[in-house]
């Protein structure tokens, strides 16, 4: 799919360094209003570029938007009918890229046979899902690797026929 901006192709292990970069920015931009400081450093912590290669090699299926330079804007991760992670650079946002990886993703999702996709979203990211038709279906706590706690969500879309 293509953009006036920017492309979507699948991920290569050489996007690893990029996306672990942006994937900590994009957790750091995120507004004080839903997780103060502290809690979006322990939400970025820990992220490892090799991690990309190893989860997109053995469980998710990556897709990555780039620049016309072949530079990632954003991904977004997927598996059994579950969006996993969706992120893009602070300065892409608000250019519909997070809209476009979606409906890739969904479509994909969809071909393996999904009639209903849920995503476990943090709370900065509820307005966006909802804006993509998504519901809240659930709220809970999530644990991050050192032991912070977020408040997040579980939303829920169903496909029709
Ligand atoms: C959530 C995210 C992926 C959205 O990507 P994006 O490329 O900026 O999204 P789009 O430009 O396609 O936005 C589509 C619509 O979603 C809604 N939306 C997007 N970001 C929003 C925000 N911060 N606040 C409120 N609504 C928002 C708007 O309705 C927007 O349409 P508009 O720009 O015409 O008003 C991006 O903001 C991000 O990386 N956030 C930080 C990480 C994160 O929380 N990821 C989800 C993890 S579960």
């Amino acid at each position: 799919m293509t953009n006036a901006a920017f492309t979507i192709r699948p991920f290569r292990d050489s996007d690893a360094d990029a996306l672990c970069r942006l994937h900590v920015a994009a957790i750091l931009a995120t507004s004080d209003e839903h997780y103060t400081e502290l809690q979006r450093k322990s939400w970025a912590s820990g992220k490892k570029p090799e991690s990309y290669i190893r989860i997109a090699r053995e469980e998710e299926t990556y897709l990555v938007a780039v620049d016309a330079n072949d530079q990632p804007l954003g991904f977004c991760s997927f598996a059994d009918a579950e969006i996993k992670g969706l992120y893009v650079r602070p300065a892409a946002q608000r250019r519909g890229i997070g809209t476009a990886l979606m409906r890739r993703a969904e479509a994909a999702l969809i071909r393996q046979g999904a009639t209903e996709i849920v995503v476990h979203s943090g709370l900065p990211a509820v307005s966006f899902y909802q804006a993509c038709g998504y519901a809240v279906v659930s709220r809970s706590l999530h644990r991050t690797h050192d032991g912070e706690e977020l408040q997040t969500v579980r939303l829920g879309k169903h496909i029709s026929e």
